[in-house]
């Protein structure tokens, strides 16, 4: 690589891509039990994010655990490995100024708290999926309760395996008693702050 390209590949920040794109990048990180409705969210919010013309992506943990972590199972060390390995995908795809929308349970508190950490400041954003147990396993959407609850799925979450709750959220949704559009409208408003460039950054 010659000196003049590598100097233009180290001269573009993430600053002047979020110029360009016309809005911030911002990580969105979405924690709940399983059938909480992470996924319902990310995918929601997306949609409307979208719909504004902003860039975003949605990870999950149901599509990247197909690929990047095939390898990784449910153990606890597993599961560290797993949200490490999406944290720094996610920290390089805001560094390129997306929005991106991450649905992982996310069962630790530090391994969510490790994200947040490498992270440049202000750009995790933590949002709690708050459905009891009782609601997810009623709803069961993947059937995948019933399994563990006979026994077929071992150190599943909530009932075999923790899951520790955000102690300091930057939202806590109400997944298992609100609608998605109410839930949606309650964080497009913060989101859209957060991500607006205001006109005096623009000149
Ligand atoms: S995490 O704990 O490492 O963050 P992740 O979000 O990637 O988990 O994957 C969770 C999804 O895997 C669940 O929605 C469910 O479909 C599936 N799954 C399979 N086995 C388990 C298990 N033992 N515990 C939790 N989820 C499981």
């Amino acid at each position: 690589m010659s000196n003049s390209m590598q100097h233009a590949y180290q001269g573009i920040a993430r600053a002047d891509r979020e110029k360009r794109i016309g809005h911030r990048s911002l990580l969105i990180w979405f924690t709940g039990l399983s059938g909480s409705g992470k996924s319902t969210m990310a995918v929601a919010m997306e949609a409307e994010l979208q719909r504004r013309g902003l860039l975003t992506y949605v990870l999950d943990g149901d599509v990247v655990r197909r690929g990047l972590c095939s390898d990784l199972g449910f153990s606890l060390e597993d599961r560290t490995e797993n949200i490490r390995r999406i944290g720094e995908v996610a920290k390089l795809m805001v560094d390129a100024g997306v929005i991106v929308l991450a649905a992982f349970i996310s069962p630790l508190a530090k391994d969510r708290q490790r994200v947040r950490e490498i992270m440049p400041e202000g750009s995790f954003f933590e949002v709690y999926c708050n459905s009891s147990l009782s609601v997810c396993e009623h709803r069961d959407v993947k059937g995948l309760y019933k399994k563990a609850r006979e026994g077929k799925i071992a150190e599943f979450t909530g009932i075999s395996s923790v899951y520790e709750e955000p102690s300091n959220p930057e939202m806590i949704l109400p997944t298992g008693t609100s609608t998605v559009a109410s839930c949606v409208e309650q964080l497009m408003s913060a989101i859209m702050a957060k991500v607006a460039i205001s006109a005096a950054e623009h000149v």
